[in-house]
């Protein structure tokens, strides 16, 4: 019992001690953490608010919005884009549409609040507070439409800093034009711009700059995706521009971009070339079959059409000659060629028929031997025959017919002598090679006007 006891009593002891030693060691770190002597409490006392900045300056101090920074020097007035995406590009209405986020800055000395002693280095402020400060009235003066974002507010961000110097940081939606130069459509590169000055401050006043610090003063905010189109440059500019009230500066940005043609080659040239290809069937099919033949032509020809119509619904109705005509017309004159060449096999088959009247002949025993059995009706060995005669011509005969005649017709002709059997293998080799041929100067025109045109755009 008294060693427990004993041993009871130091661990009471021992406890005691620790809780005070936890207790002193809370002593001198706790009371650290929990009230920090903090950097703003320090000068609180002595330091001014923003709403109190706010009010000095622009409440009773003399602040004129109307008066120019610094009147006798002019204010330079710095200006950033930062493009946050890139909407459409569109043909038709010739034009493109763009989020941005406009930067401008300079400096306004009326707004220097350094002897105020404030609390911040920087005041972020709301488009109310702009409203009441002096601004370059800068805009887009080629845009179509230009709106500042104003969902759930107006997206204006404002910045002041102790020495005057104010940001302007706007959130656009910017509508401007494109110069669409379509004769090398779908291979093409197009070039959109837009302009920003000053509208009411001539260069005396108001010189607007892109802003000096950034060599990139325009730039992607993130890589902008576009369903038919990459973004290859963006170009930034100062030019100065004559106007009857004088000097103005401008601010060009110029975007090129570069035409995803994949689409176009999936829907308009692979269709094209399986088109083309079907039609050159035709010339395996031998010379009996001429209403399948035609067919065959007749619906790669529409076929063709109805895809150059469904290209051309979504493209303006320029004057000049694009590359997808030149491809689609060229596509068609060879499946109306293979359709000639049909005419002419069709005419020389027609001509065997005429010259031979045996094969009416041939007709005229089917029904005599229907009348022998007496079965069927007449109507029936009728058609057969008629269809025989249409479908069945025999080549031979037919070959000969055309020796014969077409000394008569044509005495310098020099194929006169070909049979249409030896037309159509003449063709089935003649067309693809000249369609290889026109698919090699095609390529080789337009892709080399491509590169040379996106070289000089550089
Ligand atoms: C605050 O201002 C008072 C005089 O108004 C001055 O005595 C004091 O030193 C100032 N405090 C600081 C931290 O500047
Ligand atoms: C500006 O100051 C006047 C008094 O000088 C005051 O009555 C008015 O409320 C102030 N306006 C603002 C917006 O603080
Ligand atoms: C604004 O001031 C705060 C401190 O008050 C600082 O942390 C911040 O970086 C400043 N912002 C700019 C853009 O200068
Ligand atoms: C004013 O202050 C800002 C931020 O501290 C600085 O970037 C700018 O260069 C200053 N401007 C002048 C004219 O001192």
């Amino acid at each position: 019992m008294t060693i427990a006891s004993f041993v009871q009593l130091c661990t009471l002891f021992l406890s005691f001690s620790l809780a005070a030693g936890f207790h002193q060691m809370e002593g001198e770190f706790g009371v650290v953490h929990l009230y920090p002597p903090t950097h703003s409490e320090q000068h609180e006392p002595n330091c001014t608010t923003d709403t109190a900045i706010i009010d000095k300056l622009l409440n009773g101090t003399g602040y004129n919005k109307f008066r120019i920074p610094n009147e006798q020097h002019g204010v330079d007035v710095a200006v950033e884009f930062w493009l946050q995406a890139i909407t459409s590009i569109d043909e038709i209405t010739n034009d493109f549409e763009m989020d941005i986020y406009i930067n401008e800055v300079w400096l306004d000395p009326q707004l220097s609040f350094e002897h105020l002693s404030p609390c911040k280095q920087n005041l972020s402020l709301n488009h109310q507070v702009l409203d009441k400060l002096w601004t370059p009235n800068s805009c887009f003066i080629n845009s179509k439409v230009a709106e500042i974002h104003s969902s759930p507010f107006r997206n204006v961000f404002l910045m002041l800093y102790p020495n005057g110097t104010v940001w302007v940081n706007y959130r656009v939606r910017v509508k401007g034009p494109c110069s669409m130069d379509l004769s090398n459509f779908p291979l093409d590169t197009q070039t959109c711009g837009l302009i920003y000055e000053s509208f009411n401050y001539n260069n005396q006043e108001v010189r607007m700059r892109w802003n000096p610090s950034n060599p990139t003063p325009v730039y992607t905010l993130g890589t902008i995706l576009l369903p038919d189109f990459d973004l290859i440059k963006i170009s930034a500019e100062l030019k100065v521009e004559p106007y009857p009230a004088g000097m103005w500066d401008e601010l060009h940005v110029n975007l090129l971009f570069g035409r995803r043609w994949i689409w176009y080659f999936m829907q308009a040239y692979v269709p094209t070339y399986l088109t083309i290809l079907i039609s050159w069937v035709s010339f395996s099919l031998g010379s009996r079959a001429i209403p399948a033949r035609t067919m065959l032509g007749v619906n790669a020809l529409l076929a063709i059409i109805f895809q150059f119509g469904n290209i051309m619904r979504n493209l303006p109705r320029v004057s000049y000659i694009k590359a997808i005509d030149v491809w689609m017309l060229g596509g068609m004159s060879f499946i109306f060629l293979s359709l000639l060449e049909l005419a002419v096999i069709g005419h020389l088959v027609k001509d065997e028929g005429n010259i031979k009247k045996k094969p009416p002949v041939m007709c005229k025993k089917r029904p005599s031997l229907a009348f022998q059995l007496a079965d069927s009706p007449p109507s029936s060995p009728k058609g057969i025959c008629s269809y025989e005669k249409r479908f069945m011509f025999p080549v031979q005969k037919c070959e000969l017919a055309w020796s014969q005649r077409s000394t008569l017709w044509w005495p310098n002709f020099s194929l006169r002598n070909l049979t249409p059997n030896e037309i159509d293998r003449f063709c089935s080799i003649a067309f693809p090679a000249c369609f290889a041929l026109f698919n090699v100067a095609y390529y080789s025109f337009y892709l080399s006007r491509a590169a040379a045109r996106t070289a000089e755009m550089m």
